[in-house]
């Protein structure tokens, strides 16, 4: 299953086109239906996409370079900008569904997501940035306390917040 465009796409998407990207190296991880990457090209970013899910790449137009990837095993380079929409929702061990890798983010959901802000800092640039989608689902269990997180958007919806944040590296 690819991710459709969603309320938390569309959030992070904000934030991109706010950014000056002319000349800049941009990654997204986890790129599902490829909007994000897509308005990093448009702001004139020099973009590479990943996700586990191969299926998600073959969709993207030419212009980005595309790299299957467990975050960021198979990625070499660095970046100005790093975004990432995660899976942050806990593993359901009774269930199994088609897709859930969009969804689950580890047994207490938000596994990935920390495991993304540990790495992230080696493949930026000085000077760059990663955005990260963040639920209250997963904010309640004390994300932006282990973090330096700063909250550049928010948006409620009826059973949860949702927030991007930033990590910067000086
Ligand atoms: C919530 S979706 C976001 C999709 C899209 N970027 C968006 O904002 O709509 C999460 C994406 O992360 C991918 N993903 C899940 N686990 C991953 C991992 N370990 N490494 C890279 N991508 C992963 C999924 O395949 C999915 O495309």
């Amino acid at each position: 299953m690819i991710y459709p465009v969603s309320e938390d796409t569309l959030l992070l998407k904000k934030q991109v086109e706010q950014q000056d990207l002319e000349g800049e190296k941009a990654l997204e991880i986890g790129t599902g239906n490829g909007l994000i990457a897509e308005t990093m090209l448009e702001k004139g970013a020099k973009v590479t996409a990943s996700d586990i899910n191969k299926k998600a790449l073959d969709q993207l137009p030419n212009q980005i370079k595309t790299v299957q990837s467990d975050l960021f095993e198979s990625i070499e380079d660095e970046f100005d900008l790093i975004c990432f929409n995660p899976p942050y929702l806990p593993e359901d061990e009774d269930k199994e569904f088609d897709g859930s890798e969009t969804w689950i983010g580890g047994k207490q959901g938000t596994e990935l997501t920390e495991k993304f802000l540990e790495e992230a800092p080696n493949y930026l640039r000085p000077g760059g940035q990663a955005f990260i989608v963040v639920s209250s689902l997963a904010e309640d269990r004390g994300l932006k306390k282990d973090f330096d997180l700063e909250v550049v958007a928010k948006e409620k919806h009826w059973f949860e917040t949702l927030y991007v944040m930033r990590l910067s590296i000086e």
